[in-house]
């Protein structure tokens, strides 16, 4: 008998493992989250991962833009055609009755967009059609939320629209109010830009839900239902398991979590600021001068978690610091370079361990958060870099590969980020 429960135990679970189902339902308050170039992802390319990741300095130059260092006069990547969009995709059931898109998940964005039906230079196949939701209403300009749109302006039909960029790639779209459906909670006149008209390759290609702090956001759209408060698991690109997630509300959060005091920067009202004070590489708390730290909200200049950064960025004076040490501790071996990365070492050798030193909070990278492994040549590199030296940039981005199989918890009423390890691949 006992032997019979143990085998069909046995073949449930070989089952389990052998037949992946992309479409299971999320539970309530909580999305799975994707990473895009999973096995459940429709963007999945042929690409490895890893080796599309020197890419991601458009990303980069972005956020500098949004941080405000010299805003105006930041090259986004133009013209340079390799340009990184975010990472990470959930279902977003939008409209009655509900047209579901995947869309990217983004923590330093505000506003959401969905490419809408008869929009030119849109990617995507899936569009989203309001005229096919009995609930859709587009808004008009006088509405409260159209002064929270990027640049809005009034069109000939009195609608709100509004021209926006991100990354390399612009975009043209009209304010719209629908019912938002997220796993099972009901989010009523949800306020969004559907997209008439995009051009350049950095656009997610179902559209994007701000996660940001800002007033157009989700989080502040959802203030009743979540009260400002979520956390996600990102997975890594070769999850097979799927339990990343985005949970959204106080409900289910961890209480036992390493926290730090989030900083708010009312010039960019949605970044998730924190104050990280230092970075020790094996047991050394390297020399970095305060300034490439310090948090100021006149520049911009600080730290921020970012979920669609792929590799953290450091100012370059604190990155040299940190790699010369990384360099120093790696015995009898000699660092190469590899696309954006400078700090590489074949075969096998032994690394020293990163912490980031954050105000009350030590963050220990365990080594898949550290490096990236190169399917070509054997290579693993430190899985961080300077920020490009054309921008004087004052911003240090903690990216989505720092924070793979981490839960990371932003508590917005208690000003509060946390962290604790939780394997989510
Ligand atoms: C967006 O920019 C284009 C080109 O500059 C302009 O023609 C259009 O009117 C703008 N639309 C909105 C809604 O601001
Ligand atoms: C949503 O908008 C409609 C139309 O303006 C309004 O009648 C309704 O009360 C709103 N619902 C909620 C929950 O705000
Ligand atoms: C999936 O999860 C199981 C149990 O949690 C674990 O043993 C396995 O290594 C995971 N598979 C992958 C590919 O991460
Ligand atoms: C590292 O480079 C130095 C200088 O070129 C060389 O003398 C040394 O042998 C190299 N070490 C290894 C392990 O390759
Ligand atoms: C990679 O490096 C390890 C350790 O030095 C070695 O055993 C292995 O053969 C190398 N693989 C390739 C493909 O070069
Ligand atoms: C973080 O590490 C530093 C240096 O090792 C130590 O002095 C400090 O007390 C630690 N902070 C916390 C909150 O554990």
């Amino acid at each position: 008998m006992r032997s019979h429960l143990l085998i069909l135990l046995i073949s449930l679970l070989i089952l389990k493992s052998e037949s992946i189902n992309c479409n299971e339902k999320s539970h309530s308050s909580d999305l799975r989250v994707f990473h895009i170039n999973s096995q459940c992802s429709p963007f999945k390319t042929s690409v490895s991962w890893e080796d599309t990741l020197l890419q991601d300095k458009a990303r980069f130059l972005y956020l500098s833009s949004l941080a405000g260092v010299r805003k105006s006069s930041v090259p986004i990547a133009s013209g340079r055609g390799i340009v990184q969009s975010p990472t990470y995709i959930v279902r977003a059931n939008i409209g009655t009755p509900a047209q579901a898109m995947l869309v990217a998940l983004d923590t330093s964005n505000d506003a959401a967009w969905i490419p809408c039906s008869g929009c030119v230079g849109c990617s995507s196949s899936v569009l989203f059609d309001p005229s096919k939701s009995s609930s859709s209403r587009t808004l008009q300009c006088e509405a409260p939320q159209c002064k929270q749109a990027p640049n809005p302006s009034c069109t000939a039909s009195k609608t709100c629209g509004f021209n926006m960029t991100y990354g390399g790639s612009a975009i043209e779209a009209y304010l719209t109010q629908d019912t938002l459906t997220l796993a099972t909670d009901v989010i009523p006149n949800y306020t969004f830009g559907c997209i008439n008209k995009a051009s350049g390759t950095s656009l997610p290609a179902q559209g994007l839900m701000g996660l940001g702090r800002g007033p157009l956001s989700l989080i502040s759209q959802s203030q009743n239902l979540y009260q400002s408060t979520f956390s996600y698991c990102l997975p890594n690109s070769k999850s097979s398991n799927f339990s990343g997630s985005l949970r959204l509300g106080p409900k289910n959060q961890p209480i036992r979590i390493k926290t730090t005091p989030l900083l708010k920067n009312p010039r960019r009202s949605s970044l998730y600021y924190v104050n990280l004070v230092g970075i020790r590489v094996g047991n050394k708390i390297v020399d970095i001068p305060t300034s490439a730290l310090a948090f100021d909200p006149a520049t911009g200049a600080g730290t921020i978690f970012d979920s669609g950064t792929v590799y953290t960025r450091l100012v370059e004076p604190a990155y040299v610091a940190v790699r010369n040490e990384f360099r120093r501790r790696v015995k009898n071996a000699n660092a190469t370079s590899l696309g954006g990365f400078d700090t590489c070492y074949s075969g096998s050798v032994v690394f020293p361990s990163v912490t980031f030193m954050f105000a009350g909070m030590n963050v220990t990278l365990p080594p898949d958060n550290l490096l990236i492994h190169s399917s070509a040549g054997n290579l693993s590199c430190l899985a961080m870099a300077a920020a490009p030296t054309n921008v004087n940039s004052v911003l240090n981005v903690i990216a989505s590969m720092q924070q793979q199989n981490h839960r990371v918890l932003i508590d917005v009423p208690n000003s509060r980020l946390g962290i604790s390890r939780e394997t989510c691949t």
